[in-house]
């Protein structure tokens, strides 16, 4: 099999996937594609039509009009820079049933494959090594104990001025990653082709050499 110049990242909510992804592309001198982004795009765009996932002509006509784009590391809906509402607590919570939705995810696949088809790119997700590019020639499964990453969200937040108690947000992302990994459409799971690294006890910069180390050992 031909393998594309593409570095898939998966893993579970909160492992650092896509500061992670961010560095890496930047050493690489490749892009970055952020996919979870693009599926919050879309809880939103759903959320601002007032239309749930059970109006299938709604949700039809929503996806038909998704006009989703990241220019550098900002997410835009239409001409709207939405990078900050997508980030909002709600839009968390919405964004789970959404990307369980099969057509949702034919939709926003169909569009990743489009961006990425070429090669030259860093893309995060949860089914990029499994469903999105499986001849991707690296993939990489990020993973990290639950008190690690709940340990590392919950310092984000406290440095965002929005703290929430540590066995809150251990719990969210508990809820996050059962969610994922138990859902009928694309779940989350480790390619079998995919090289696992747990990143619990591990600097950021650390992980990005490892993965730019192992991407260099194995380009193909
Ligand atoms: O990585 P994130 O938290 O921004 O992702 C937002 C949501 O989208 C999360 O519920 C997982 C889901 N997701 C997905 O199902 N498939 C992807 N390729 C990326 C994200």
């Amino acid at each position: 099999m031909t393998r594309l110049a593409l570095i898939a990242l998966d893993g579970p909510s909160g492992v650092g996937k896509s500061t992670t992804a961010k560095r890496v592309a930047q050493q690489l001198g490749w892009d970055y594609l952020d996919t979870g982004a693009m599926y919050r795009a879309a809880a939103l765009a759903l959320r601002r039509a007032g239309i749930d996932l059970d109006d299938r002509p709604g949700l039809e006509r929503v996806l038909a009009g998704l006009r989703i784009q990241q220019r550098g590391i900002r997410e835009f809906l239409g001409d709207e820079d939405v990078s900050e509402a997508i980030r909002t607590p709600e839009i968390t919570r919405m964004v789970t049933p959404v990307s369980a939705d099969a057509r949702v995810r034919e939709v926003l696949v169909d569009q990743q494959r489009r961006i990425g088809g070429q090669g030259g790119w860093v893309v995060d997700g949860r089914d990029i090594g499994t469903v999105v590019f499986p001849d991707a020639c690296c993939k990489i499964f990020l993973t990290a104990s639950v008190e690690a990453r709940a340990g590392r969200r919950f310092k984000e937040l406290r440095d965002k001025g929005v703290p929430l108690p540590l066995a809150e947000v251990a719990a969210d992302l508990q809820r996050r990653d059962l969610a994922d990994s138990t859902r009928a459409v694309s779940p989350l799971c480790k390619a079998a082709d995919a090289v696992e690294l747990d990143s619990s006890g591990m600097a950021l910069a650390e992980v990005v050499d490892w993965i730019v180390g192992r991407h260099r050992a194995h380009p193909k």
